[in-house]
């Protein structure tokens, strides 16, 4: 099934069933908590909150779209066989209250969006019954549960309506009504089940998603309640709710084209194909074929950046300093420095601009006006030539190029960290692109791009829930943080007091992220001792040793464990220091955990906290990096 009729499907399918189809907003949203638009509900929030008239605008409560999106989250994953920054999105959305006068255009819940959802996969895509799993909201745990579980008090996060419950009445739809085993139903937290709001404040509320073999394809949300963030960018919520609640769904259209086509990724699929065809002629092989996996990474980064951004600058997105410009600019200069480094000499800009208008001109006019667009993009290559050149000159002033250097190089002439590898490697070789990251995000302004729910996960080698990976170089690296993630929370305590808690930890190859119970902002102060202490830990290359204990005998030992998490009957307590045999001489760490770590805490590398945040009442997040 092609994408044409894929799209066609869609939008007959809920047309027939009462819905307005509605054309796709502009990436450039009018919300201005908001850089970019990142789901189909955006453009119609007004219509959730009564602040605008669904009967008024579209003579029906439910409408149907497929909206361009974009999403910063994945920017850095874009490449692998998943991850786009730009994607479209088929959604079908009501916005509750009753019908028209005749008894046409009622608005719906939960029970229709579900049954209409399973039709028109198993329906009108044909998919097996068999191969659908689906998840529910398993309700927010209770502050007393945590309370008794901890041995102490911790302010949660959500304040109002505060404790949401379980979503009981959709797993009754799932199960009874459409009759699929209990089995096959999981059970989620607001990490999975839960969506929004966009930008700080507007409507949110649980989901149920919907799997084909395992993949997720369709995210259902019931806007249950209007929420406000309780801290911008933060996690924490003060909820209301809303007097008739709506639905709105989200289904990836290069996802969803992946499965009806049988193809591995997103780039085989029709919608990206005939791209990558082009650019597989116009970028070069590397010399040995060991490199070939790079050319086909640089393919799909290629692919992503060039069609994302022929669509930014269609919108009427230009390439600037700040905000969402500073995102396209980001990604023309990429593919600019790809240009360069992969020795491309064809002209990339008129190979997409001519790909996007001839495959996406049917649905999107603004994509026909390829000579404007294409006038951007050069300016855009102009200007970053120039500051190449200017960029080039700076750099012969420096014997040695630090961390902080490199970000002004970058942010003043535009050359990225990698072409300091490329142009100067002998000044930058104490250098590397941890500390440049943690710069960068000092700096970027980019991360508030709304509530960005990540799809992908899939392809993990390792995926313990806390610890994920996709290449043995990244399990290495999770490792690395894992067992700096042991001595980060020991050093807070140490620095913090006993008040300190794990609330929640998740770790990539990029960085440590680790939620923890503590009432206020730490000082500048605070962060550096955390830092020396963990730092000192690493330079005694200490060992890292388990012993496994029935848990009631754990418990007793002193050893911190994550009091959300349901542990076996046995458990291995990891110490970091002193000896594996938990009840001899005291240990710098000792904890709860099923691993992997490093073996010795030197092989950890140079520990750096790189942002503090909130992300609720009473509840920090720290994020750090190694070397
Ligand atoms: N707004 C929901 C999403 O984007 C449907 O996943």
């Amino acid at each position: 099934m092609n994408s044409k009729e894929i799209r066609g499907k869609f939008l007959n399918f809920f047309e027939e069933r009462g819905h307005k189809i509605v054309p796709s907003s502009l990436l450039i949203p009018d919300d201005p908590s908001v850089l970019l638009t990142t789901a189909g509900m955006q453009q119609f929030k007004p219509y959730y909150i009564g602040k605008a008239d669904p009967l008024r605008d579209f003579k029906s409560r439910n409408a149907a779209s497929v909206q361009k999106c974009f999403r910063t989250s994945d920017i850095d994953s874009v490449g692998d066989e998943t991850h786009l920054t730009f994607f479209e999105m088929l959604g079908n959305f009501s916005f509750g209250g009753p019908a028209n006068l005749d008894g046409s255009g009622a608005s719906y819940f939960k029970k229709e969006a579900i049954h209409w959802a399973y039709e028109f996969i198993v329906d009108v895509l044909g998919i097996a019954r068999e191969r659908i799993t689906v998840s529910v909201f398993g309700g927010d745990p209770s502050p007393l549960k945590e309370r008794e579980a901890s041995g102490s008090f911790t302010n949660h996060s959500f304040k109002g309506e505060g404790q949401v419950s379980r979503d009981a009445e959709s797993f009754n739809i799932w199960h009874k009504e459409i009759g699929l085993p209990e089995d096959k139903i999981k059970e989620h937290g607001r990490e999975d089940n839960w969506w929004g709001p966009t930008g700080n404040e507007g409507p949110c509320g649980p989901t149920t998603e919907i799997y084909v073999d395992d993949v997720e394809i369709w995210n259902l949300v019931f806007n249950e309640y209007y929420g406000k963030r309780l801290e911008i960018g933060g996690d924490g919520l003060e909820l209301e709710k809303i007097s008739s609640p709506g639905v709105d769904t989200g289904m990836g259209l290069e996802r969803l084209a992946v499965m009806m086509q049988g193809v591995p990724n997103v780039f085989e699929t029709d919608l990206f194909y005939p791209l990558i065809f082009k650019l597989r002629e116009a970028v070069p092989k590397l010399p040995h074929e060991t490199q070939s996996v790079l050319h086909k990474k640089v393919l799909k980064i290629l692919a992503d950046h060039l069609r994302a951004s022929v669509f930014l600058v269609a919108d009427g997105l230009r390439p600037s300093n700040k905000e969402a410009g500073y995102i396209l600019r980001r990604l023309l200069r990429r593919i600019l420095v790809y240009g360069i480094k992969y020795d491309i000499h064809a002209d990339l800009f008129s190979i997409a601009v001519d790909f996007v208008k001839e495959n996406y001109g049917e649905w999107y006019p603004e994509v026909k006006k390829t000579k404007e667009i294409l006038e951007i993009l050069f300016g855009e290559k102009d200007k970053f030539e120039k500051a190449l050149a200017l960029g080039v000159k700076e750099i012969e002033k420096y014997d040695r190029i630090t961390a902080k250097d490199a970000f002004y190089i970058y942010e003043t002439f535009g050359l990225p960290f990698e072409l300091l590898q490329e142009l100067v490697p002998d000044k930058v070789k104490n250098l590397n692109k941890a500390d440049f990251d943690a710069e960068f995000q000092k700096h970027q302004e980019i991360s508030r791009a709304g509530q960005e729910k990540k799809f992908g996960g899939h392809g993990l080698i390792l995926d313990t829930g806390e610890l994920k990976a996709s290449t043995p170089e990244e399990v290495e690296k999770v490792t690395r943080l894992h067992t700096a993630t042991h001595l980060l929370q020991a050093a807070l305590r140490r620095v913090l007091g006993s008040e300190v808690k794990q609330m929640g930890s998740d770790i990539t190859a990029e960085r440590t992220r680790f939620d923890f119970s503590f009432s206020r902002k730490l000082t500048d102060e605070e962060i550096k001792k955390v830092e020396d202490l963990v730092n000192e830990a690493i330079q005694k290359d200490l060992p890292v040793t388990y012993q496994e204990l029935p848990i009631e005998e754990a418990k007793k030992t002193g050893a911190l464990y994550f009091f959300k998490e349901k542990y076996p009957d046995k458990v291995k307590v990891y110490s970091i220091g002193g000896n594996s045999s938990v009840s001899s001489e005291p240990a710098f760490s000792r904890e709860f955990c099923g691993g992997p770590h490093v073996a010795n805490t030197f092989k950890i590398g140079k520990f750096k906290i790189s942002k503090q945040e909130a992300v609720g009442a009473g509840v920090r997040r720290i994020r750090g990096v190694v070397d």
